[in-house]
């Protein structure tokens, strides 16, 4: 019998137990034992959960019961979350979680003293939902040269996103139903503004590069700025635009997250609504996607009970390699794409005289572009030696 405690009790920690008390069969296959949900901690009291029993205010409790073996921390947020970590894998108690905050801030440190205490720290959970990434990147894939992992890592803007799209809704009116559908939570700046995806592309490229990157060192755009001419735009050409999170491993290793015009014919074009995707950019292997629910109970319930089996099955090895803290990145500046460009129509000779080689798109109200590749210092140059400012500036995968 393997004792566990869950450290908050909400719509994950819920989705964790149901999980396990309902597909006890499988996991017992799986993980080759029973599962004793011993504790579970929460500020609540839940009466009517057949837990009711397990529920405990005091962490010490758990920390201090010999018995209790993993902690599954699905509480959200820096902390306690970290405290609260640290305390378990001193204690000698494996843990595994599905908050990306904590892990895009603290990961190195915790797989560091995982290491040290001979236990293991899982969070396959915390990109893409339900959707297996890490896992089969690091112990499948990881014997490849990877040089990029990118993905749509957040499924509340994809689903606005596919909105704007599909039903030609404004960025308003699309945000405004997935507030309604319970997608987007009531303040959704974490997900609109590409905070969310920021977290997922550094844990994602840390485990490539080793390196856990800042996240206030990342580029981050999110998805507030698109315009309806935006979204004609790229149909135009034969593009849908999509929030990317964007991982490279080179000299120096860089991520970024910013809305991309996606052709049609590459795959993360087809991930629509609220679905996540991560494709992986490796060498002999070419190129993979991963592809499913990046959030909701039963999904998330699903990687972090499968982290769970891993520690069962294959005791406290190590899960993923240790991680520097990273101080320095590839300049974003730097970083060449092709730009979409779009301005005031008045501008249209001088853009086409400064970017001689671009695609124009037909459009009756704007000038709009697509330039050659070149960095974003370039580009800027390129913009300010004539004067214009862009009313939009959207970077083609
Ligand atoms: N808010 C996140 C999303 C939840 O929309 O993808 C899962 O991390």
């Amino acid at each position: 019998m393997t004792s566990i405690a869950i450290l908050g009790f909400g719509v994950v920690g819920g989705g964790v137990a149901d999980l396990i008390i309902h597909n006890s069969k499988e996991v017992n296959h799986h993980g080759g034992d029973d599962i004793n949900i011993k504790y579970v901690l929460d500020l609540r009291d839940f009466p009517d959960s057949p837990l009711a029993d397990r529920v405990v205010h005091d962490y010490s409790v758990i920390l201090s019961d010999p018995d209790v073996s993993v902690v599954i921390e699905v509480m959200g947020g820096s902390h306690p979350a970290y405290e609260y970590t640290v305390a378990a894998l001193k204690a000698g108690k494996s843990v595994i979680t599905s908050n990306k905050e904590v892990v895009a801030n603290f990961g190195d440190e915790f797989l560091a003293l995982a290491r040290e205490n001979g236990v293991c720290y899982r969070f396959e959970a915390a990109v893409g939902g339900g959707i297996p990434v890490i896992s089969p990147m690091l112990s499948c894939v990881g014997q490849n040269k990877i040089s990029e992992v990118r993905g749509i890592l957040n499924g509340t803007t994809n689903y606005i996103l596919t909105q704007m799209f599909t039903y030609g809704r404004s960025f308003e009116s699309a945000l405004k139903d997935a507030q309604e559908k319970g997608y987007a939570e009531r303040n959704p700046d974490a997900d609109i503004l590409g905070t969310d995806a920021c977290r997922k592309i550094a844990i994602l490229t840390s485990l490539i590069t080793g390196a856990l990157i800042p996240t206030e060192l990342i580029h981050t755009e999110g998805i507030t700025k698109i315009r309806d001419n935006d979204v004609r735009a790229a149909e135009a050409v034969g593009c849908t635009i999509k929030l990317v999170g964007r991982g490279f491993a080179g000299e120096k290793p860089f991520c970024t997250v910013a809305p991309f015009l996606v052709p049609s014919d590459m795959p993360l074009s087809g991930v629509s609504g609220v679905y996540n995707a991560v494709e992986i950019i490796a060498e002999p292997l070419g190129n993979i996607m991963l592809y499913g629910q990046g959030a909701g109970a039963g999904a998330t319930a699903s990687a972090v009970v499968g982290d769970l089996m891993q520690v069962m099955r294959m005791g406290t090895g190590c899960y993923a390699p240790v991680l520097n803290k990273c101080t320095d990145i590839a300049d974003y500046d730097g970083f060449a794409s092709r730009f979409y460009i779009a301005a005031d129509k008045a501008y249209s000779d001088i853009v086409l005289e400064a970017f001689p080689s671009a695609v124009v798109i037909p459009s009756e109200s704007e000038c709009a572009i697509i330039t050659e590749s070149m960095s974003e210092r370039e580009l800027s140059d390129r913009l300010s030696a004539i004067g214009v400012t862009p009313l939009s500036k959207i970077r083609v995968l």
